[in-house]
């Protein structure tokens, strides 16, 4: 049992080394990164549905809307860049760019159908993924 315990605690979910940049902002403000946050993780949830649907184009509104570039005026990402640090206002940008590369990806896949078109729309929702990792692998905020 203690074993089990033990493996438990040292599971990646609960590294006893944290070694994520500690970023300090008002409590309001860290609500409102943590509710786009959540809404981030939807946003991928939604876009999986549809993409499961076969509606690569509804797939690639959700990734404009709520993750892309044209997301950012939505979430406040300019009164929120005061507080971060510019590497991490970066790997903010870099998740927009590459929701925004999603939706172009996902637009030519609609045209070309097919099974090369599948696959370059899961690269390319990867990379979003992949865009999310690299700052929750580098950043907290409490
Ligand atoms: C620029 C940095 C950054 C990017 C990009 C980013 N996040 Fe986060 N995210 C954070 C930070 C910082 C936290 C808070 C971590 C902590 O302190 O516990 C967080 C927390 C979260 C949470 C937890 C919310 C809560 O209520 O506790 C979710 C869910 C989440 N992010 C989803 C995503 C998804 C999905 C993406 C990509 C589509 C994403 N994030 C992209 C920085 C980022």
């Amino acid at each position: 049992m203690a074993m089990l315990l033990l493996g438990l605690a040292s599971g990646p979910a609960v590294s006893a080394e944290d070694s994520r940049e500690l970023v300090e902002m008002p409590a309001m403000m860290q609500e409102h990164m943590l509710a786009n946050m959540r809404d981030h993780l939807r946003a991928l949830e939604e876009i999986l549905g549809h993409l499961a649907a076969g509606d690569v184009g509804e797939a690639g509104k959700i990734a404009e809307n709520r993750l892309g570039l044209s997301s950012l005026d939505s979430h406040g990402a300019a009164h929120i860049a005061q507080f971060i640090p510019e590497a991490m206002a970066a790997a903010g940008t870099e998740m927009h760019r590459a929701a925004s590369r999603f939706v172009i990806v996902a637009q030519d896949a609609e045209l070309a159908d097919g099974y090369d078109g599948h696959r370059a729309v899961y690269g390319a929702l990867q990379a979003v993924t992949a865009a999310c990792n690299a700052c929750h692998q580098s950043y907290r905020i409490r």
